[in-house]
C-alpha cells in the first residue's frame, strides 16, 4: 500500500477549475453601497490587477494557468497525498483517511497557490507594490514569498494579537524582503483612529483589511491583494483538489467525505470544488459529503446570518453576500489566527445556504487534543487551522469504528504548526480557554448594520431571494 502518493512535476494542473458556471444558482453580486446596485468592476481597477478582476467574474469553467506560474509552483507542487494509516491504526477504525499535505510549501501552507498567481499578474501589469493583511501570518508569509520572486515590494498589516503570538512569522516575511507592521498601526488614518481609543487594540482581520486598502489607494503603483474569500483566490486553490483526484486514481480510491477548515474558505474550496464538479457533472462514482470546520470562537457558518455585509471594519469594501458575524466583530485571541474572519467566501456561503456543505464548529481545546493525536500517529505537527478538520476526521473515524463503515475521508493539511509552538505550549500547560462567541452579539451587530443601511432588506430580497 502506498503511504505517500506523488505526481511528477509536469502533472501540475494546466487549468484552474472555476465553479461559477456550475453553482446551483447564480452567485449574488457584490453591491456598491453608494448605488445599492451591483458594483461596476471598473471601479475596482484601482485596487486589483485587471486580470484578477476578469477571473473574478469569469464564467469560463477552465482557466489556463500561465507557464511562469506553474514553473514557480513546481518548487513544491504537486504536493503529496498521504494515506494516514498510522492514525487509522491508532484509532482502530475501518475508515480510510487521506490527507493532502499543503504544509510542504516554502511558507508552510496552501496560501502561496494564489499568492504566486496574484504577484505574477500584478507584475505583468507593471504594478510595483502590493499591500495586504494577515491573521496568523500564513498569508502574509505567502505573499512576501511570491512578491520576492516577481520583484515586487510588499506591505503586510498583521493582526496585532497574532503579531504578538507568532513573532517568528514576522522574521519569515522579513527574510523575503517584506515590511510588516502590527494592525491597528500608525501607518493609516484608520489605524491611528483606533490606537487613539485603545493603544493595545488586539486588531482583527476586518481592521487589517481596511488598513491595507487605505494604504493601497493612497500610494502610487500599488495594488491590494487578498488571501481568501474572492472567487479568483479560491479558483487558484483548485490545484489541490485537481491533484488529489489524480492521486486517488493511482490507488483506485474515491472519497465519501471531503473535509477542510474555513477562515474565508480558500483551502476548503480549493480541495472541494473539483470534487463538487465531479458530482454535478455525474462523473463521481458515489455521493460525496462536503464538511467544513470552524472555531466556536468565530462561528460564521454555524451561527452567522446570511445577508450582505462589508468585508472590512472601516466599511471600504463593497457589500458581499455572506454568512457574517458583523464586520465590527473582534475575535477572541484564539490560536487559529487564520480562522478569525467575520465572514466567508460568497461562493461557499451560497453552497452552504443550498445545503451542499455541512458545517461543524469546535473549541480550541478539543482541536489541540486532536492535533496531538494526529502528530503522535503521523509525525507532522499540524497548524491550529487544519486541526479543526482533524478533530472532525477523528470523530468521524471513531464513529465508523462503532458502525463498521469503511468510509473514505479526504482532508487537506493546509498548514504545518512549526510556528505555532507557543499555542501547543499553552495547550500542554492547560492554559487554553475554549471560547464560544455569543449569538446575541451577532444579532446585535447585524441590527446595527441594518439600522445604518435601512435599505438592506430591499437589497436582500432582490439579490438573495428572500
Ligand atoms: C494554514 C491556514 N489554514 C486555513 C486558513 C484559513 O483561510 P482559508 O479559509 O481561506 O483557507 C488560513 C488563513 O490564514 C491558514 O493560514
Amino acid at each position: 500500500m502506498s503511504k505517500k502518493i506523488v505526481l511528477s512535476d509536469d502533472e501540475i494542473p494546466k487549468n484552474w477549475y472555476n465553479i461559477l458556471p456550475d453553482l446551483p444558482r447564480p452567485l449574488p453580486p457584490p453591491i456598491d453601497p453608494s448605488t445599492k446596485e451591483p458594483v461596476n468592476p471598473a471601479k475596482l481597477e484601482r485596487i486589483f490587477a485587471k486580470e484578477l478582476l476578469r477571473q473574478e467574474l469569469s464564467s469560463e469553467r477552465w482557466i489556463p494557468i500561465p507557464e511562469e506560474v506553474r514553473d514557480v509552483l513546481r518548487m513544491w507542487r504537486p504536493t503529496p497525498l498521504y494515506r494516514a494509516e498510522r492514525l487509522e491504526k491508532a484509532l482502530k477504525t475501518p475508515a480510510r483517511i487521506y490527507f493532502k499535505h499543503e504544509g510542504v510549501s516554502p511558507p508552510g501552507s496552501h496560501k502561496p497557490n494564489t499568492a504566486v498567481a496574484q504577484a505574477y499578474y500584478n507584475m505583468k501589469e507593471g504594478i510595483e507594490r502590493l499591500t495586504t493583511e494577515t491573521g496568523a501570518g500564513q498569508w502574509g508569509s505567502a505573499l512576501s514569498f511570491a512578491t520576492n520572486l516577481f520583484g515586487l515590494k510588499c506591505m503586510v498589516y498583521m493582526v496585532r494579537a497574532s503579531y504578538l503570538q507568532k513573532p517568528a512569522r514576522k522574521m519569515l516575511m522579513h527574510s523575503w524582503g517584506a515590511d510588516v507592521v502590527p494592525s491597528p498601526s500608525d501607518k493609516t488614518n484608520f489605524g491611528r483612529s483606533l490606537l487613539a481609543k485603545d493603544p493595545n487594540h488586539p486588531g482583527s482581520l476586518g481592521i487589517a483589511i481596511s488598513e491595507a486598502l487605505e494604504d493601497c489607494v493612497t500610494h502610487d503603483n500599488t495594488r491590494y491583494s487578498l488571501g481568501s474569500v474572492l472567487n479568483h483566490v479560491l479558483l487558484h486553490q483548485t490545484v489541490q483538489g485537481l491533484e488529489a483526484l489524480e492521486q486517488l486514481k493511482q490507488v483506485d480510491d474515491y472519497p465519501d467525505i471531503v473535509a477542510g477548515c474555513v477562515g474565508g474558505g480558500s483551502s476548503f474550496s480549493g480541495l472541494m470544488w473539483p470534487f463538487y464538479y465531479e458530482v454535478v457533472s455525474k462523473k463521481a462514482p458515489k455521493p460525496v459529503k462536503f464538511v467544513a470546520t470552524e472555531p466556536t470562537a468565530c462561528p460564521t457558518m454555524t451561527k452567522g446570518i446570511y445577508t450582505y455585509d462589508f468585508g472590512d471594519t472601516a466599511k471600504m469594501t463593497p457589500l458581499l453576500p455572506m454568512y457574517t458575524l458583523g464586520s465590527d466583530f473582534i475575535p477572541a485571541p484564539i490560536h487559529a489566527g487564520g480562522l478569525r474572519y467575520h465572514g466567508d467566501a460568497p461562493t461557499l456561503c451560497l453552497l452552504l445556504h443550498e445545503k451542499w456543505i455541512e458545517p461543524r464548529a469546535y473549541d480550541q481545546v478539543s482541536v489541540f487534543d486532536a492535533a496531538v493525536t494526529f502528530a503522535k500517529a503521523e509525525g507532522f505537527l499540524p497548524g491550529p487551522e487544519p486541526s479543526h478538520t482533524i478533530r472532525y476526521v477523528i470523530d468521524e473515524a471513531l464513529r465508523c469504528k462503532q458502525t463498521g463503515e469503511e468510509k473514505v475521508i479526504l482532508f487537506n493539511l493546509c498548514g504545518h504548526g512549526a510556528f505555532d509552538l507557543h499555542a501547543y505550549e499553552e495547550f500542554f500547560e492547560g492554559k487554553l480557554p475554549p471560547w464560544y462567541y455569543p449569538e446575541e452579539e451577532i444579532r446585535k451587530s447585524i441590527e446595527r448594520l441594518k439600522k445604518e443601511l435601512s435599505w438592506l432588506p430591499e437589497v436582500e430580497r432582490k439579490f438573495l431571494g428572500g
